[in-house]
């Protein structure tokens, strides 16, 4: 038989358009992500929590530790613009310093989510949503707690702060929120404030120096991070001091290292900050992709956790 070549040709064209389709149909999204570093247990939660939510999504997901350097996210960023990436995400290890790479982004059509952490642009096109935590609140629940707990106090109240990576967002607005509350009465005093750049050892260095310094003038510390306060414990005890005893603390993020400690009786309180924003986040870039308007803000909601109700609450701890 005689078959014409164009009909010999279209069905080519159709079984190669067929076996493409499946292909095509299959074809995942890819979300390039920056992640500051590995600094705290809170921070592998949030990394955990991207990876694992991106799996569950089926999405594709590019993730870049810089190590806790800004140059180390910029190089990230530009990277995935490069590769053209679908949706570009990052926690800001620092506030400002960003047009330059933000720009570039969006000259290349590309969307970018902030996540956790908020930067310090005044154009507010340069990204498409800011999910995470409101850090001021966070600094407000850390000093109402305070004040209620030392109401009865008579005198000074002498408090020694660790500060979370200096220009950060959280260590920016943990700051102001808490001094906002606590300054409404003078007997409250910051004798001492220096950054533990959210981290055990650091935690532990600075408030080794803070008890030097100080001594048993300490009455409290308010540690922007569990991890800096845990750190600080260890320096409180080799001191020959009782953490939560002779000394207040008070932390944020609520991680299960800061249960233990509670539960232990070393720690007085922990306020939530929740890294557990991948389920969130691979929504997002999907209603983006889906064409749809994202809010501009995503605020996480948190509690607080003082040491009475820590072994209660434990179990039912995710990170
Ligand atoms: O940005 C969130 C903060 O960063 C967490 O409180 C801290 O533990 C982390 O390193």
């Amino acid at each position: 038989m005689n078959i014409p070549r164009r009909t010999v040709l279209a069905a080519t064209a159709a079984a190669a358009l067929a076996s493409a389709l499946p292909a095509m149909a299959q074809k995942k999204i890819v979300l390039g992500f920056s992640q500051i570093g590995a600094e705290s247990e809170w921070r592998t939660a949030n990394s955990e929590s991207i990876k694992q939510s991106a799996k569950d999504a089926g999405i594709e997901l590019k993730f870049s530790d810089a190590q806790q350097k800004q140059e180390n996210q910029i190089k990230a960023i530009r990277s995935f613009i490069a590769q053209k990436v679908d949706v570009i995400a990052f926690s800001p290890v620092v506030e400002s310093g960003w047009g330059t790479v933000l720009r570039e982004a969006k000259a290349a059509k590309i969307p970018v989510i902030l996540t956790d952490r908020a930067v310090n642009e005044k154009d507010d096109s340069l990204w498409v949503t800011f999910m995470g935590s409101d850090f001021v609140e966070e600094g407000r629940k850390a000093g109402r707690w305070l004040v209620d707990k030392m109401k009865d106090a008579k005198g000074e109240v002498n408090i020694v702060e660790l500060q979370g990576t200096v220009g950060s967002a959280p260590a920016i607005d943990r700051k102001k929120g808490f001094e906002e509350i606590v300054k409404a009465d003078p007997k409250f005093k910051i004798i001492r404030s220096q950054t533990g750049d959210f981290t055990r050892a650091k935690g532990k260095e600075v408030m080794e120096a803070f008890l030097k310094a100080e001594g048993k003038k300490i009455n409290v510390l308010y540690a922007h991070n569990d991890d800096m306060a845990i750190g600080a414990i260890q320096a409180i005890e080799e001191a020959g001091l009782k953490p939560a005893k002779d000394i207040v603390i008070i932390s944020i993020d609520a991680v299960k290292g800061a249960f233990e400690a509670m539960m232990a009786g070393k720690l007085n309180v922990s306020v939530e900050c929740s890294p557990l924003l991948g389920g969130q986040l691979m929504q997002a870039v999907k209603d983006l992709k889906a064409g749809k308007t994202l809010p501009k803000r995503i605020v996480t909601e948190e509690g607080i956790f003082p040491m009475e109700v820590a072994a209660k609450e434990f179990p039912k701890r995710k990170y």
